[in-house]
C-alpha cells in the first residue's frame, strides 16, 4: 500500500491511473478506523481496480468548541487496517496541506445543510462539502463510498455533485452496528461505561418507531412521542439534540407517512454526541 501527504502526489498517482484504464474508488474517512469503515472499504474493494482511502481529520467541518483537537486519532493501526482490507492507496494529508493559508474557496448546499445536524453544527456541512469535493478533484473517483449513519451528510453529497456536475457516483453502506445495536463510531470512546450501557436504546428507541410503523400509526409526531417515552425511561441522560421524521432525500419534514421516510436523531450523551437513523416503512 502507498501513503501519500502531497495533494499533488494523489493527483498525479490517480491520473496515472486513469490513463492506464484503471478505475478509481474513494472511501474517505477521518481515521480511528472500526468496522464500519472496513466495510466501506470491502465494497470500495469490489467497485474498482484501485482503492484509494484518505485519512483527514478536516478542521474546517468542526466548530469552535467541537472536539477537533480531541477526535481520535491512531494513524499506524488504521494504516495496518487499510492494508489489510486491500487498500492501494492511504491519503494522509495534514491541514497544511489540504488548506493553503489564502483559502478562500467554499461548496455549500445550503437547504439541506440547515436542517437536522445543521441545526447545532451550522458551518459543518460547508466544511465537508469543500473537502470532499477538493478530494474528488484529487482522486478522480468513478465511485466514492459513505456510510449512512451520516445520512444526511451523504444526501447532501449527492445532491451537491448532482448540482456540479461531479462525475463520480456516491454509494452509501448500511450502518455497522455492535451486537446490542449501538451505531459504530469513532466518537464511541468518549462514552463512559454507564454512558455505553444506555447508549443502545437510541437504536431499541429507532426499532420501536419502525415497529410502530410497520403496524399502521403514520402520525410523525405520535412516532416521536414513543421515542422520547423511551429515552425518558431509558436514557435518562441523554439530551435531545434532534429527532426528525423526513423524506430520506430532500430531507423535508413528514407529518403523515405515506411512503418511505427516514427518523433520524442526534442526542448528547457526557462527551459524545450520537447520530443515528433508521428508515422506517409504512404498513
Ligand atoms: O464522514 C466523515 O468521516 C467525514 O465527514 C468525511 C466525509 C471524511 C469528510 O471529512
Amino acid at each position: 500500500m502507498k501513503i501519500l501527504t502531497a495533494p499533488d502526489e494523489l493527483q498525479q498517482t490517480c491520473l496515472e491511473w486513469r490513463a492506464r484504464g484503471l478505475s478509481v474508488a474513494l472511501v474517505p474517512t477521518m481515521g480511528y478506523y472500526h468496522d464500519g469503515h472496513v466495510s466501506l472499504m470491502r465494497h470500495a474493494r469490489e467497485a474498482a481496480q484501485k482503492v484509494v482511502v484518505s485519512l483527514f481529520v478536516n478542521p474546517t467541518q468542526f466548530g469552535p468548541g467541537e472536539d477537533l483537537a480531541t477526535y481520535p486519532r491512531d494513524p499506524e493501526r488504521d494504516a495496518a487496517i487499510a492494508e489489510s482490507n486491500g487498500v492501494d492507496l492511504l491519503f494522509m494529508p495534514s491541514p497544511e496541506d489540504m488548506y493553503s493559508p489564502a483559502h478562500a474557496t467554499w461548496v455549500e448546499v445550503p437547504e439541506l445543510s440547515r436542517t437536522m445536524c445543521g441545526l447545532s453544527r451550522p458551518t459543518h456541512f460547508r466544511g465537508v462539502c469543500t473537502v470532499v469535493l477538493k478530494l474528488f478533484m484529487l482522486a478522480q473517483p468513478a465511485i466514492a463510498f459513505f456510510g449512512q449513519k451520516d445520512w444526511q451528510q451523504a444526501a447532501i453529497l449527492k445532491r451537491m455533485a448532482a448540482d456540479l456536475n461531479v462525475p463520480t457516483a456516491i454509494r452509501t453502506c448500511p450502518i455497522v452496528r455492535e451486537k446490542d445495536g449501538l451505531a459504530l463510531s469513532s466518537r464511541n470512546v468518549y462514552l463512559t461505561q454507564e454512558e455505553r450501557a444506555q447508549a443502545p436504546h437510541l437504536y431499541q428507541s429507532l426499532r420501536l418507531a419502525a415497529e410502530l410503523a410497520a403496524s399502521g400509526e403514520t402520525d410523525a409526531r405520535r412516532l416521536m412521542t414513543a421515542i422520547r417515552e423511551h429515552w425518558k425511561t431509558y436514557l435518562p441522560k441523554a439530551q435531545e439534540d434532534y429527532l426528525t421524521i423526513v423524506e430520506p432525500d430532500s430531507l423535508a419534514p413528514v407529518e403523515t407517512l405515506s411512503g418511505p421516510a427516514l427518523c433520524a436523531l442526534a442526542v448528547r450523551l457526557g462527551k459524545a454526541r450520537l447520530i443515528d437513523n433508521m428508515l422506517l416503512k409504512t404498513a
